[in-house]
């Protein structure tokens, strides 16, 4: 087989998770203050493809262009894709057929996170040379995804037989996660569909047109979780999740501080009389003094707190919060947010705040 590609999707509008993706696209949103992005490109290199060609919109093409860069420090060589308009996920690989061409490909949406990797998919599919092979995991809610019906093939090898997406009547619990694995046949198969409902040429058409053509398509059932992080519950599900597995590393300066469980602070940061109770995560440069830091936050680099408590929270680069009587929990704040209080009781507060704002609590 000749070397396989990857695809990644970055464009799109991300209307769920505004106001945050507002300014800025939302596969850049930090989990474990690591843009969700750079996951998928290090899932793809670690699975032994380096030749990536990531889909971008006008609008936010030069901030993800700046923040992966040539893509050099993954070991990888990045091609970026403009996409006019998000016109679907078939429209994404029609667009990237030109850096495609006759390969095998990875395509990955670049707003998902995926446990265990691509390593088990990519020798699949060099195993059994399906014409593609998608990714499926049981969901709770499979009317919010695309949904395969399988059936057992001639020597009871399961097959895909059926694709909808979004169905109001979900033929079974699996939901197509956001990866991959297509022929060239795939360009072929994208041309021959009509728009959706919704306005988008959808890959699970495509697919299902590669079925209907006669093809192979092969399902492979995810083991560990995966998230698709478009909605702000599911960041935080993610955020949580990444941090459940990181180790210990404290590289900024801590005084009178206590840190319990796993905890990294980075270079730069400063911790004065400061309780942190892991797993989380401080980015470079932020300044905290008198606050307690609960677990499954992430506080991006450059934040400044001062008398503050936040827990099982994201906050982007920037942010400066002080004298916050009450505990912020389960939020996500954009750059640049300033929380700041004048009075008041203690109490709990729930934001989800977009970049550059300013709250002023009574
Ligand atoms: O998350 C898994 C689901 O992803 C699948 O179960 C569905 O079958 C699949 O259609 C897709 O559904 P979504 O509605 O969640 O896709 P979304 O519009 O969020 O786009 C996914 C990624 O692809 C996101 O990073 C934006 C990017 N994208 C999207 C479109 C429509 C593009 O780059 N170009 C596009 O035209």
């Amino acid at each position: 087989m000749s070397e396989l590609k990857g695809l990644i999707l970055a464009g799109g509008e991300g209307t769920r998770l505004r106001p945050i993706t507002h300014t800025s696209a939302k596969q850049l949103v930090p989990v474990a203050n690591k843009p969700v992005l750079f996951y998928g490109i290090e899932a793809l290199v670690a699975a032994g493809i380096t030749q990536i060609g990531v889909i971008v919109a006008p609008q936010t093409a030069a901030e993800i262009e700046a923040a992966a860069g040539s893509g050099e420090r993954f070991g990888a060589q990045i091609t970026y894709i403009p996409q006019q308009a998000p016109l679907g996920l078939a429209h994404a690989v029609l667009t990237a057929e030109p850096f495609l061409g006759e390969s095998s490909f990875v395509m990955y949406l670049g707003d998902n996170l995926l446990q265990g990797g691509i390593q088990d998919l990519v020798a699949a599919f060099r195993a059994s040379a399906p014409d593609a092979l998608i990714l499926l995991t049981p969901v709770d809610d499979p009317e919010s995804y695309g949904v395969a019906e399988l059936a057992s093939a001639p020597g009871g090898a399961m097959r895909v037989v059926r694709l909808i997406e979004k169905p109001k009547q979900p033929p079974s619990d699996l939901a197509l996660v956001g990866v991959y694995m297509f022929t060239a046949r795939i360009h072929a198969a994208a041309r021959s569909i009509s728009p959706s409902a919704r306005g988008e040429l959808e890959i699970t058409d495509a697919i299902q047109s590669i079925i209907d053509g006669g093809g192979r398509v092969e399902p492979h059932i995810v083991e560990g979780w995966w998230k698709d992080t478009g909605r702000l519950e599911d960041m935080l599900e993610a955020n949580r999740l990444i941090l459940d597995a990181i180790g210990a590393s404290l590289e900024g300066e801590l005084v009178e501080t206590t840190v319990e469980g796993r905890v990294q602070v980075a270079a730069g940061a400063r911790l004065l009389r400061t309780r942190v109770r892991g797993p989380a995560i401080i980015g470079a440069g932020a300044q905290i003094s008198d606050c307690y830091i609960g677990p499954y936050t992430a506080i991006g680099d450059g934040c400044t707190l001062e008398r503050a408590e936040v827990e099982h929270s994201i906050l982007l680069a920037g942010c400066s919060i002080s004298d916050i009587d009450g505990r912020i929990e389960s939020s996500l704040l954009g750059r640049n947010v300033r929380i700041g209080r004048d009075r008041g009781a203690p109490r709990a507060y729930r934001f989800m705040v977009g970049d550059n704002s300013e709250v002023a609590i009574p």
